[in-house]
């Protein structure tokens, strides 16, 4: 009853009042010292504390030591807006004038792992002249702190945000790191692992040695009462590694919450002192200048008695409260989800006040099920429905990552189009395995759990496209085809809107790398076989065109010049081009200038456009931009066999 009479608005302000000369008192030589940045710090505080208080509010309000923690919250948030280096107080306020620089057709992403791209640090420092050849503005590093030795999910498991793993380098090294990129005009783009930290990480490590306040940043508990009532509602997100979300650990007697390895122990949100923490490392590796957070496994961050654990509406306030602290703090970050669920989920955690960027799924996985059923309704509906966010947002399109293929596409969009989504699954598991005749892939199942069906799938681009088989079994014919498949998808993801992003190896055809079998570490996850070590002498290739590297590199290359020179490719609009052929996908782009018109054939036979498509689209009157297509004066355009075209 009460709530209803406060305004929370007021009583933001008015906490703010009360918190701000505690703060004052605490930071009064750095403020002495420097007392612009106290300036645009409350300046800041102006515009977005109130958002931040209602949001922790919301989350946290219920607790008797809710203000404590505000206050400790606003503490930390003044001491990292006075260690922000100068340079990057620059960019906060460039970014703040130019706010939508990410929306550019110069932004292209590529992303890798350290040691397996470059040994470590330094060695990612020395292939600064290749991100540029290739014409990189965003690179996105892999998991690069303290992890445990052994198995370590690649980084995922987190043992320190504090340090980089020592293989791989320094602290230093990385903000030196993040300044070399930043002068070539390449942004850096590191995870930020919320929802778990490693199982020797110091956090866990005092909860298991029984600190009360650590062990309340977890879910511990000490027998199957509530894992049982939990497990009633959760999906099993790696069943192959261990049934259910809980793993029980004799040396503490207890049940810890592992929705993913049994050493990647989730964090308890419910608690505002993780909030807290998670801010601190967050704020501190803003500082050490990365510019875009790639926000791991967000679905899973707020647990809920009776609900499957996903995707509830905390998670987003979490990731809200994140957001404004960072407009405070450090305003030139970017956040992109990392949320592989259903289409419906996707799009919740795109917004200018959440996340601004978020990789795309459905794309990467529609363009997978173009290649293999050859037809593009699914791909042509979704980008029709799917595709439209806020215009201060943008997908981030990819066509492989370090993670397995899942078909996450929505059933009921599927069964519009007459496709069952569980048959259809089965199918483009069969498919991608090579076991569907006349399968042209070389994938391997991921997490197959036999209780409900499911299989998700690893393999490199190039493998997937064929090019293994073709290389091993087929022949130049075959060879080619694989290689058009790779560029199609590629030209598809670079032209499609918001940041395309290149998964390193595959601009030069990596094949897939059954090395990890070898390894006990590896062995049980099908992923590394999509992670090999970049092999410099197939990059040496590149730009020969007699070459497989030089062939796909040179089509990659050439599409990124092609995306950097057409200002229409900018942001994020794109309208569907109904093209009359069930195997070519079309849509076109526009701005004030320009209106493109693209044509991508899935087929491995040529399709023909009707002579209507060529007209409603005015095609006649347009040039051959990119792509190989001769426009007729009259009648019909016939596209070859995976051809991607644009008109303009
Ligand atoms: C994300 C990562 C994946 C990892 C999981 C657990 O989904 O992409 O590689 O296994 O989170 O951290
Ligand atoms: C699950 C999660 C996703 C993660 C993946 C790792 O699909 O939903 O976040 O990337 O597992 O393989």
């Amino acid at each position: 009853m009460y709530t209803d009479l406060v305004d929370l608005e007021k009583e933001a302000q008015r906490s703010l009042q009360r918190l701000l000369p505690q703060v004052e008192v605490a930071l009064q030589k750095q403020i002495a010292k420097d007392p612009q940045t106290w300036i645009s710090f409350n300046k800041r505080l102006e515009s977005h504390f109130s958002k931040l208080f209602l949001l922790y509010y919301n989350l946290y309000a219920e607790r008797y030591d809710f203000f404590y923690h505000l206050a400790n919250l606003l503490n930390s948030l003044a001491e990292a807006a006075f260690v922000r280096p100068k340079d990057l107080r620059e960019l906060d306020q460039a970014r703040e004038k130019d706010p939508l620089w990410f929306q550019s057709n110069q932004m292209v992403g590529g992303v890798c792992y350290v040691d397996l791209f470059a040994i470590n640090l330094n060695g990612i420092k020395e292939k600064i002249p290749y991100f540029k050849e290739l014409g990189l503005t965003y690179l996105h590093l892999m998991p690069l702190f303290k992890m445990p030795e052994g198995e370590n999910d690649g980084g995922y498991a987190v043992s320190s945000f504090r340090e980089v793993h020592p293989p791989l380098g320094t602290m230093a090294q990385l903000s030196g790191l993040s300044r070399a990129l930043r002068a070539e005009g390449i942004s850096l783009c590191l995870d930020l692992i919320i929802n778990h930290t490693a199982s020797e990480h110091e956090w866990a490590e005092l909860a298991k040695s029984g600190d009360p306040e650590y062990r309340e940043m977890y879910g511990i508990f000490p027998n199957r009462k509530t894992p049982d009532a939990y497990e009633k509602n959760l999906r099993e997100i790696f069943p192959e590694e261990h049934p259910g979300a809980f793993t029980w650990f004799e040396d503490i007697q207890a049940w810890v919450w592992t929705t993913f390895h049994s050493y990647q122990w989730d964090l308890n949100y419910a608690n505002p002192a993780v909030f807290n923490h998670m801010a601190e490392e967050l704020l501190f590796l803003a500082n050490q200048g990365v510019e875009i957070f790639r926000l791991d496994a967000v679905a899973f961050i707020w647990k809920e008695l009776g609900t499957g654990c996903e995707n509830l509406p905390e998670a987003h306030t979490i990731l809200q409260g994140f957001n404004a602290l960072t407009r405070i703090a450090a305003p030139a970050i970017l956040f992109k989800s990392e949320a592989i669920v259903h289409p419906d989920d996707v799009v919740k955690y795109i917004s200018p006040t959440e996340c601004q960027l978020s990789y795309n799924p459905l794309l990467m996985a529609l363009l997978w099920n173009s290649l293999a059923t050859r037809k593009v309704d699914l791909l042509s509906q979704a980008l029709a429905t799917r595709f439209k966010i806020d215009p201060a947002t943008a997908w981030v399109n990819y066509v492989r990552c370090h993670d397995d293929i899942g078909w996450t596409f929505s059933d009921e969009d599927a069964i519009r189009l007459g496709v069952r989504g569980s048959d259809h699954r089965q199918f483009l598991n069969e498919f991608y395995r090579g076991r569907f005749p006349g399968s042209f892939s070389r994938g391997l199942p991921f997490q197959e759990n036999p209780k409900t069906g499911d299989c998700r799938i690893s393999g490199t681009c190039a493998s997937l496209a064929g090019l293994e088989k073709a290389i091993q079994e087929e022949g130049a014919a075959e060879v080619t085809l694989a290689i058009e498949r790779i560029a199609l998808m590629y030209h598809v993801v670079m032209t499609v809107g918001g940041i395309p992003l290149i998964y390193l190896g595959d601009e030069v055809g990596t094949l897939n790398d059954y090395s990890f079998l070898e390894d006990p570490d590896k062995k049980d996850d099908s992923r590394w076989v999509h992670r090999p070590a970049a092999d410099w002498e197939s990059y040496a290739k590149r730009l020969d065109p007699k070459t497989i590297e030089g062939r796909v590199f040179q089509s990659l290359r050439q599409m990124i010049s092609f995306r950097k020179a057409h200002s229409a490719l900018q942001g994020g609009s794109l309208e569907v081009v109904n093209t009359g052929n069930d195997h070519v996908l079309g849509y076109s782009r526009a701005n004030e200038n320009q209106r493109l018109v693209i044509f991508a054939n899935f087929s491995e036979e040529p399709q023909v456009l009707p002579a209507r498509v060529l007209e409603q689209n005015n095609v006649r009157t347009k040039k051959t931009l990119f792509g190989k297509a001769r426009i007729p004066k009259q009648g019909e355009l016939v596209l070859r066999p995976m051809a991607f075209v644009v008109f303009g």
